[in-house]
C-alpha cells in the first residue's frame, strides 16, 4: 500500500502543475474585449512590404495586375465625374484611404488581403469574397454603384489584391494590415478641439469646407474631400471614429507624418477626428448591415444598438464605459 501510494503522489502532481500551466496559457491568450470589437486579428510581428511592381512580367496576369494597380490608384478617371469607363463614384480614390495603391503599412494597408478571404464580417452576416469588399468600397467609400465581378476592372483590381499580398501566409494577418487600434481616450473626443488642429494643421490641403480641392478639369482630386456630398456615405468604415483617426495619427498631415514618427499626438487625432464625424456626409444606409446587432463596433457612430448607451457616446466616446458593459 505504501508503495502504492507514493508511486501515484508524482502522477497528481504532475497532473496539478498541468492544470496550473493550462489555466495560466489560457487565461493569458484572453484577448482584451476592445480589440474584438475594433480590429480583425492583428497577430504577426514581422514587418511587412509590398513586392516591387516593377518585378512583374509583361504577360497577361503583369498586364492585368497592373491595369488593377492602375484603377486603385488613379480610380477617378475611370469611374469618377468623369470617368472613360463609366460615371459612378463621387471622385475618390481608393488609394486616397488605401495610401501608396495599399502598400503602405497602417495605412488603409492591404498586406492581409489575400490571405484573409474569403472572410467572414459581422457587417454583412456573410463569408465574403474580395469582389465583394471592393464593390462594399465603391457603394460606400466611393458612395458609388458596384461594378460586375466578371468585368475586366474587377478581375483587374482582385488581381493586385492577391499579388500584392502573395507572400503573406494564409490566414495570417501582418502587423499593419488595414488600420491600426489606437488606445481609447478616457473621455469624449471633442470637436471643438479638433476644429482648431484642422484649421492649422489640415485646412491648407483639404479646404476651409473639407471640400477638397481638385485637378484643373475635375477630373480627380488633388486633395481629397473630408466631408460633403462629395465625400464617403454614412455607411463607410471611416465613418467610425476609431478608423479616421487611426488614419490621421499614422499618415497625416499628408508627407508629414508616419507610424514611426507621427506628427499628431493620439488625443489630437482623436479630436480631428471629431471634427470630421461631426459634419454632413451623404445619407446612404443599408438596411440589410448588421444582421446581429449586437456585434456592432462600440463606435458605430449611428443606431440602433443593442446597449443603453446613447448615439452620441457611441460616437465621440468616452468608450471604456461601453467596453465595460460588454464585457458583462
Ligand atoms: C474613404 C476611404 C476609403 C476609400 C476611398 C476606399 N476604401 Fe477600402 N476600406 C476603407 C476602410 C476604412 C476599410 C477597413 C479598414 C480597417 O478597418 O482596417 C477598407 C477596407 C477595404 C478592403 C478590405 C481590407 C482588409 O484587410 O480586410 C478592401 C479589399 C478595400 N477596402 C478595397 C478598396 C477598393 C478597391 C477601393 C476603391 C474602389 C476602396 N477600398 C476605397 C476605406 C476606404
Ligand atoms: C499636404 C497636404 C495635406 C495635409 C496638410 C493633410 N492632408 Fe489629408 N490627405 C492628403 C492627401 C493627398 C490625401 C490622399 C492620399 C492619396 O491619395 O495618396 C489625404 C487623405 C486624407 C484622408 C483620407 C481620405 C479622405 O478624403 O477622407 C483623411 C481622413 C485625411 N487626409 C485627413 C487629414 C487631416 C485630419 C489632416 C490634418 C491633421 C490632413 N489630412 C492634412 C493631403 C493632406
Amino acid at each position: 500500500m505504501k508503495i502504492f501510494e507514493s508511486s501515484w503522489f508524482p502522477v497528481v502532481l504532475g497532473l496539478a502543475i498541468l492544470l496550473a500551466i493550462l489555466h495560466s496559457v489560457f487565461s493569458s491568450e484572453e484577448k482584451p474585449q476592445d480589440d474584438l470589437f475594433l480590429t480583425e486579428n492583428f497577430n504577426s510581428t514581422n514587418e511587412w512590404h509590398a513586392p516591387d511592381i516593377n518585378s512583374l512580367p509583361d504577360d497577361e496576369q503583369g498586364k492585368l495586375i497592373r491595369y488593377g494597380r492602375e484603377l486603385i490608384v488613379n480610380t477617378s478617371l475611370f469611374f469618377g465625374p468623369k470617368g472613360k469607363i463609366a460615371s459612378i463614384t463621387n471622385g475618390m480614390d481608393c488609394q486616397n484611404c488605401h495610401l501608396d495603391g495599399g502598400a503602405r503599412n497602417f495605412g488603409g494597408c492591404f498586406s492581409a488581403v489575400a490571405s484573409t478571404y474569403p472572410k467572414f464580417r459581422e457587417r454583412s452576416g456573410m463569408t465574403e469574397s474580395i469582389e465583394f469588399r471592393v464593390n462594399d468600397c465603391l457603394k460606400r467609400s466611393l458612395n458609388g454603384k458596384p461594378i460586375d465581378s466578371s468585368s475586366k476592372e474587377m478581375k483587374a483590381m482582385v488581381a493586385y489584391l492577391k499579388w500584392i499580398g502573395k507572400d503573406v501566409p494564409q490566414k495570417t494577418t501582418p502587423q499593419g494590415a488595414g488600420l491600426e487600434t489606437l488606445k481609447f481616450l478616457d473621455r469624449a473626443a471633442d470637436p471643438e478641439k479638433g476644429k482648431q488642429i484642422f484649421l492649422t494643421k489640415c485646412v491648407s490641403c483639404h479646404g476651409e469646407n473639407g471640400q477638397g480641392q481638385f485637378n484643373h478639369d475635375s477630373s480627380f482630386y488633388l486633395y481629397p474631400p473630408l466631408w460633403g456630398q462629395n465625400s464617403y456615405n454614412v455607411s463607410a468604415g471611416l465613418y467610425r471614429i476609431s478608423r479616421v483617426a487611426s488614419l490621421v495619427k499614422n499618415n497625416m498631415p499628408y508627407g508629414q507624418s508616419s507610424h514611426d514618427s507621427p506628427q499628431l499626438s493620439d488625443e489630437q487625432a482623436w479630436d480631428v477626428a471629431a471634427f470630421i464625424v461631426s459634419q454632413q456626409r451623404p445619407e446612404k444606409i443599408f438596411e440589410e448591415d448588421w444582421p446581429k446587432i449586437q456585434t456592432k463596433p462600440v463606435d458605430h457612430p449611428y443606431g440602433p444598438y443593442a446597449d443603453g448607451f446613447s448615439e452620441k457616446q457611441h460616437k465621440y466616446g468616452p468608450f471604456p464605459p461601453i467596453v465595460a458593459a460588454r464585457k458583462k
